[in-house]
């Protein structure tokens, strides 16, 4: 009997041990759930909202690799029969034990405060990586803030060791899958398949979707509501992957943005300037492509590079799946196609032909871990004289929703990339309606725009890689 409730609990795995998610009377995050509960208080709380990497904790996937998450802005209802490593858990393995020598025969500590966190993003560094190169390094620190060492140091302490670090296997949950868990007034629906989850939506109204929560989890109120049902996504198999078809590829909604930057490594790289820049290697390893476009916000970095790839929406309702053009998903600022008890399913995105050529760039207050104030993605196909036979401009940050640049685009068509100033203008009027706020003040917005368009003509006509942002 003992075994049968205990099998029914909520639980996961931390530092390579069964923990019951017990007696806990709301929707927990992580983080204060290890600090409180378990009394791994090694684990730090700097912002709470998933910017400082003070609270990251290694998650491994269903593959059995790990990776750094911010444990602050993910719930314990999101990690259920998951694998967790702890500061705790790592200084024990005599694998990880170079690693926290290095950096501390470099000095690479003063307060301590951040140490665990870099400790945590440096092992799902070496995990992968023998010796990684500088710009490696400085990528997977981009989530981690430092106020009294400097950098220097941490980098130094990383680069010093010259071997790769390995991980005990994760332990594989045989238990009973859940079908529900309760936290307080917070109850947590799994279903783990598309039948369960039409089911599911078919009968219910109030209920919250939810991914990777990097966004929700944000704004949810911790205790002040009645009582709220969450529907999480990222069991079924379906939703979080990706199938390659001859000319497409289906992109599940659960997909997070790591696994999507790997695709776009193989097949769309210029878009990676745009996603080694979205959040943090922690963020990205929990939020997910439809989550972003979930969002429906003007300034998510998805949109615009799924608007050029010309992409399709599947969205599941209670009577299946239906498809629309993403050009038709965003209706308004945060508003969008999906009707009542509708989600995201899947993303079909066709894949890019020889003579197309794709660019994005995003422009932030910082260059790391920040979010868009104005980004253009573009698809064109030129002819050997530079002439353009199509292209497809879109945008974020210069209007409610995320836009296409059609009156822009339609200049640029047929022309040599040779356009005029004042002409480029008049168009990119009719297309953006930017406004001030506190990231950048609209006339900002309208020139950077302008910047954007002449940097693809630049990278485009010389026919080398994208020009960075970086560049003048
Ligand atoms: C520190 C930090 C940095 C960030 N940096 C960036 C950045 O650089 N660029 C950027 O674009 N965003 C950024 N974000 C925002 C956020 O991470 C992304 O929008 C992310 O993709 C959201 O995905 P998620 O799975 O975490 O969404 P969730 O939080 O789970 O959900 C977000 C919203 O979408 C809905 N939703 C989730 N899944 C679906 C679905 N399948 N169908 C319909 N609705 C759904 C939810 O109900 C909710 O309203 C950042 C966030 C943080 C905290
Ligand atoms: S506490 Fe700052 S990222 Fe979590
Ligand atoms: S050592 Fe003090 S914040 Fe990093």
């Amino acid at each position: 009997m003992e075994k049968k409730n205990k099998q029914s609990e909520p639980s996961f795995y931390v530092n390579f041990e069964k923990v019951y998610a017990r007696n806990i009377d709301n929707n927990i995050s992580l983080l204060n759930f290890l600090r409180h509960n378990c009394k791994f208080t090694g684990t730090k709380e700097g912002c709470s909202e998933g910017d400082c990497g003070a609270c990251s904790v290694l998650i491994f996937d269903e593959k059995g690799s790990l990776a750094p998450v911010n444990s602050c802005i993910l719930k314990v209802g999101q990690i259920i029969d998951k694998n967790i490593v702890t500061i705790e858990g790592a200084s024990k393995l005599s694998s990880a034990k170079p690693l926290i020598q290095a950096l501390n025969s470099k000095a690479a500590s003063q307060c301590g405060f951040c140490t665990p966190g870099f400790v945590m993003a440096a092992l799902a560094l070496k995990e992968k990586y023998k010796n990684p190169s500088e710009s490696v390094i400085h990528d997977s620190l981009s989530g981690n803030l430092c106020r009294c060492t400097g950098y220097r140091p941490i980098v130094n302490g990383i680069q010093s060791l010259k071997e790769k670090i390995k991980f005990p296997m994760p332990i594989n949950s045989k238990g009973l899958k859940l079908k529900t868990a309760i936290f307080g007034k917070t109850t947590y629906i799994y279903p783990d398949s598309k039948k369960e989850l039409i089911e599911f939506i078919s009968k219910e109204k109030n209920y919250t979707v939810l991914s990777g929560g990097t966004d929700w989890n944000l704004e949810a109120e911790d205790s002040n509501f009645k009582e709220q049902k969450i529907l999480f996504l990222n069991n079924i198999k379906e939703m979080s992957t990706i199938k390659t078809k001859t000319s497409s590829f289906e992109i599940g909604a659960c997909v997070t943005l790591s696994k999507f930057e790997e695709l776009c490594r193989e097949f769309f790289s210029p878009f990676l300037d745009t996603i080694i820049r979205f959040g943090s290697p922690q963020i990205r390893t929990a939020a997910t492509v439809g989550g972003n476009l979930g969002t429906s916000s003007p300034i998510g970095d998805l949109a615009p590079l799924f608007f050029v790839l010309e992409a399709e929406l599947s969205l599941l309702g209670p009577k299946g799946e239906r498809t629309i053009p993403i050009k038709d998903f965003f209706k308004g600022y945060r508003k969008n196609a999906l009707k009542r008890n509708e989600l995201i399913y899947k993303v079909k995105v066709p894949k890019t032909k020889k003579e197309d050529s794709i660019f994005s760039w995003k422009l932030s207050k910082r260059y790391d871990q920040d979010i868009s104030t104005l980004s253009l993605a573009a698809k064109l196909k030129m002819d050997k004289n530079h002439t353009i036979e199509n292209i497809i401009l879109s945008a974020g940050g210069v209007g409610p929703t995320p836009l296409l640049l059609d009156k822009t685009s339609k200049l640029l068509k047929d022309s040599n990339l040779r356009f005029n100033q004042n002409s480029l203008i008049t168009a990119l009027n009719h297309d953006i309606s930017p406004i001030s706020d506190l990231r950048g003040t609209a006339k900002y917005r309208s020139a950077a725009m302008v910047g954007l368009i002449k940097k693809m003509q630049r990278s485009a006509i010389s026919g080398e890689k994208q020009h960075s942002i970086m560049s003048i």
